[in-house]
């Protein structure tokens, strides 16, 4: 595994790059990657993404319990998939990979599983590839979800997922990022079209549903980033799921989804702020 070193270089902008940022990014411009990689207690982002967390989090102090929440079905929903005989996944909205990521949970459990991650920020990509050298069953792809195209038709994709052959597609804390206009709903479906029987569909997306009236002003904060968050309610998140077929427990709050000790789902987890589910193609 490559180690990122942390010498500071000059950047082109106000700020000044760190050699793990790669060139030409907009260091003067917050990124849903790194606000995210603050909240779940990385250390890849700068200060102006720090600043817009603590913004949001002044709207909705349960922000990041939310995000951690959302961390830990991804690991929980990893395991399941591993435990269901699943070698192949294609993770799409990947972020900056922290302890824990998908293809370390994976390949703990079944070291021939494939993984490729997908991001459409460069500061993501830059920073999986660094962490994947070195190991030739993962690789990572600079695309967006709304072009399925592009990523189902990449080189390393093609090298290392099958689509004759069950794949779990993972599209975690992502479609929030994709507004209607984009058309998130056809870019799913083309994923769904792809995939062999027997492969599974996994999603986490945040929604206004039961939140105080607050959120809304942080989901305007969120505009800052080049990927402004698009609130969804429940019934609109389920239509992702259209030609799937919902596991157990179906829909919920992230904490209800399959946890691991019925004391992790704590008394309220509604506040959670984001729903999840996993589903199967027969
Ligand atoms: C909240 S993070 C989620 C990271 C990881 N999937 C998880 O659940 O822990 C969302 C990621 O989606 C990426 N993203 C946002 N819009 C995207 C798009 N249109 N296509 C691909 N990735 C996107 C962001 O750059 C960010 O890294």
């Amino acid at each position: 595994m490559a180690v990122l070193s942390w010498d500071i270089e000059k950047g082109s902008g106000s700020m000044t790059r760190p050699s793990w940022a790669p060139e030409g990014i907009d260091l003067d411009r917050p990124s849903a990657s790194r606000v995210y990689d603050y909240f779940v207690g990385g250390m890849h982002n700068f200060e102006i993404d720090r600043t817009l967390a603590r913004q949001i989090e002044a709207f909705t102090p349960n922000v990041a319990e939310t995000m951690r929440a959302n961390r830990d079905l991804l690991r929980r929903c990893v395991r399941f998939l591993v435990d269901a005989g699943i070698t192949q996944f294609l993770d799409i909205g990947s972020g900056i990979p922290t302890v824990g990521n998908v293809h370390e949970v994976a390949q703990a459990r079944n070291p021939s599983a494939r993984v490729v991650y997908v991001d459409i920020d460069p500061v993501a990509v830059a920073h999986s590839r660094a962490i994947l050298d070195g190991n030739p069953a993962a690789a990572v792809v600079n695309a967006d979800i709304a072009a399925p195209d592009t990523i189902l038709a990449d080189p390393q994709v093609a090298k290392l997922l099958d689509f004759d052959k069950p794949v779990a597609v993972l599209l975690l804390g992502v479609l929030h990022f994709v507004p209607d206009d984009a058309d998130p709903a056809a870019a799913v479906a083309r994923l769904r079209d792809t995939v062999a029987p027997g492969s599974y569909l996994a999603i986490t997306h945040a929604t206004l549903d039961g939140q105080p009236t607050e959120v809304l002003e942080a989901q305007k904060l969120s505009g800052r980033t080049s990927t402004e968050i698009v609130l969804r309610t429940k019934p609109e998140i389920a239509t992702f799921f259209d030609g799937w077929t919902l596991l157990d427990p179906g829909l919920v709050h992230l904490p209800l989804w399959r946890p691991d000790n019925p004391a992790d789902v704590g008394d309220h987890p509604e506040s959670s702020g984001a729903y999840g589910a996993l589903a199967h193609k027969a």
